[in-house]
């Protein structure tokens, strides 16, 4: 049997388990996938051979950590800096970042986009500046504080905090925030996101499964917009596909995942 795993500190809320062990039941796969708490970073990839996994999916607070310690790094997340998938291949332990073209399979309903700003500077905004980028998109970057703007910076980002940041034009909005979360707060003054989402077409948010404050402000402006939960669910359709060397294909995937979502 084959057995994947979620690493993460906590990882008792994570839908992950499910979403993939329905993709292997459906299939007839005889493997597992289940949740490890990791409290300390250092132990992830020794736990990940230890347990002889095949695969696993990453998640706050250890992306970083899983970058910097696989055997090798593929695709976006050398220029991300975080992985949120690992293979085995052989004795070598390889690491994805699947977040960045869940986030990307997520929006293409919007078309072609010429700009966007991205509110926040954490993990999930390296991902999504990144892939945006990637496809010639012109990203701005609004954070809270100047702290962890130096990443962005380097790479040519335009970067704005709340004391510098002067309202322009963008297609997209995106709240990468954990605002609103398990509060009523918006991602920046709500006078701000009025003035930005009265010249947007669209937002996004990619907390999932609930309407936040910020989607809520969307709405009654009248914008296209959507929650994280297609980005969870194509970055678990990604990973799926590689946790099998991508002999099943994409539209398989999704279709035995997307029906979890429902339940
Ligand atoms: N849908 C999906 O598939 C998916 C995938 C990955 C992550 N996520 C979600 O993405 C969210 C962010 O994750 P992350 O790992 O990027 O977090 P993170 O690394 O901790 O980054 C958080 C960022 O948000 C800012 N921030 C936090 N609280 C704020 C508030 N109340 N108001 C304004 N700014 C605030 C921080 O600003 P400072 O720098 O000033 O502190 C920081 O830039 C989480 O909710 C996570 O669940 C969703």
């Amino acid at each position: 049997m084959q057995l994947f795993t979620l690493f993460g500190y906590p990882v008792t809320h994570s839908i992950s388990p499910r979403l993939h062990n329905a993709v292997m039941q459906g299939l007839g796969i005889d493997g597992c996938y289940i949740r490890t708490p990791i409290e300390h970073p250092q132990t992830l990839l020794p736990t990940f051979r230890k347990l002889d996994l095949s695969g696993a999916n990453v998640t706050v607070p250890h992306k970083e950590v899983a970058f910097a310690h696989c055997d090798e790094v593929r695709g976006i997340a050398k220029e991300i800096g975080a992985v949120n998938t690992l293979i085995k291949e052989g004795t070598r332990i390889i690491g994805y970042n699947t977040d960045a073209e869940g986030f990307y399979a997520a929006i293409k309903s919007f078309g072609h986009l010429r700009n966007a700003l991205i509110l926040g500077a954490g993990g999930t905004a390296k991902a999504i500046a990144m892939i945006l980028k990637a496809h010639h998109v012109d990203v701005t970057i609004l954070n809270r504080s100047a702290s962890r703007l130096d990443f962005f910076e380097k790479l040519g980002f335009t970067c704005k905090t709340w004391e510098t940041f002067t309202p322009s034009s963008y297609e997209l909005i995106i709240n990468t925030t954990s605002a609103g979360l398990k509060d009523e707060s918006y991602p920046c003054e709500e006078a701000l996101l009025n003035l930005l989402f009265e010249k947007a077409h669209y937002a996004f948010d990619v907390i999932y499964n609930q309407q936040t404050p910020f989607l809520r402000l969307a709405q009654a402006h009248h914008l296209t917009y959507k929650d994280g939960k297609e980005m969870l669910l194509y970055q678990g359709v990604l990973a799926f596909h590689l946790f099998f060397a991508q002999q099943y294909d994409l539209k398989t995937i999704e279709s035995l995942m997307r029906p979890v979502f429902e339940l």
